[in-house]
């Protein structure tokens, strides 16, 4: 086969840009082993660790995983609590590999409610691995689509505030620009591991026009097979874009 300029890939299909994905399943998969919460939870750091590396290999630029809701400090005292030391502990553990496999990572949310010594983990292993120019790893700690919104419009009212923009002048590229990720291209596909069938206040801005795929299997089990299924069903799909069918056609013929 000749060589090409485009980046090398594991799987031959259309492969999505940016893959989003709510990890779902970890404390149904400890409860069917008769093991605690945080034993799924364990399970699906090592989930994270696998799919990192079918998404290099797979030449997918973008991973934006849901790692902790805003929703979900309403969980009991503890789960969090052994939530928040597990990310400390896998930012500690994970920053050299990430490093050393190229990985960049960025973390969107509300990170002002985490402890100072998370922060600082945090933006620790952000600077780590700031000049890796390999897959970008999004981590969305703290983060609710409806938060990433306000936050975006706060901006602009602040903005407004100061004279330095009309009212009149904010449309859908001003909050675009106020967004997480505002800099990276659309998720093309949403996985949502677990069986349930929601955004659960993930990226609501984001998803417009993202191809949204569901599969019970649970995160811890979620591996490269049930990956390459999930990029299957997306090569298979025709993006419309609001389009006809005939349109679409015609445009990728020219
Ligand atoms: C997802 O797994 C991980 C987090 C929300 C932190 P869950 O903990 O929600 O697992 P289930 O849904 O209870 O099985
Ligand atoms: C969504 O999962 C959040 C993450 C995976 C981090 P949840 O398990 O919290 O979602 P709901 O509560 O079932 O909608
Ligand atoms: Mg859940």
């Amino acid at each position: 086969m000749e060589e090409t300029s485009q980046q090398q890939s594991d799987y031959h299909g259309n492969v999505p840009r940016h893959v989003a994905i709510i990890m779902d399943g970890n404390g149904r998969w400890a409860k069917r082993k008769f093991m605690p919460r945080i034993a799924g939870h364990r399970a699906g750091v090592e989930s994270v660790r696998r799919i990192v590396q079918v998404c290099t290999n797979a030449g997918v630029e973008v991973l934006t995983l849901f790692a902790f809701s805003s929703e979900n400090w309403r969980r009991p005292e503890q789960e969090v609590g052994l939530l928040m030391e597990l990310f400390f502990s896998a930012l500690q553990r994970e920053t050299k590999k990430l490093s050393s496999n190229n990985v960049r990572l960025r973390i969107i949310g509300d990170r002002s409610r985490f402890s100072g010594k998370l922060q600082d983990a945090i933006a620790k292993a952000e600077a780590a691995t700031r000049d890796n120019t390999g897959l970008i790893l999004v981590v969305a700690a703290n983060y609710g689509g409806r938060w990433d919104v306000v936050n975006a419009v706060r901006q602009l009212a602040v903005q407004v505030e100061k004279g330095e923009l009309k009212a009149a002048d904010i449309g859908e590229e001003q909050i675009r620009s106020c967004t997480s990720l505002a800099d990276l291209p659309e998720p093309d596909l949403f996985i949502r591991t677990g069986g349930e069938q929601r955004i659960s206040n993930f990226l609501l801005w984001q998803l417009a026009y993202t191809e949204l795929y569901f599969t019970d299997t649970l995160w811890p089990d979620f591996k490269e097979e049930a990956f390459n299924a999930a990029l299957d069903s997306f090569s298979g799909r025709q993006r419309r874009f609001g389009q006809t069918g005939d349109q679409v056609e015609q445009s990728q013929g020219a």
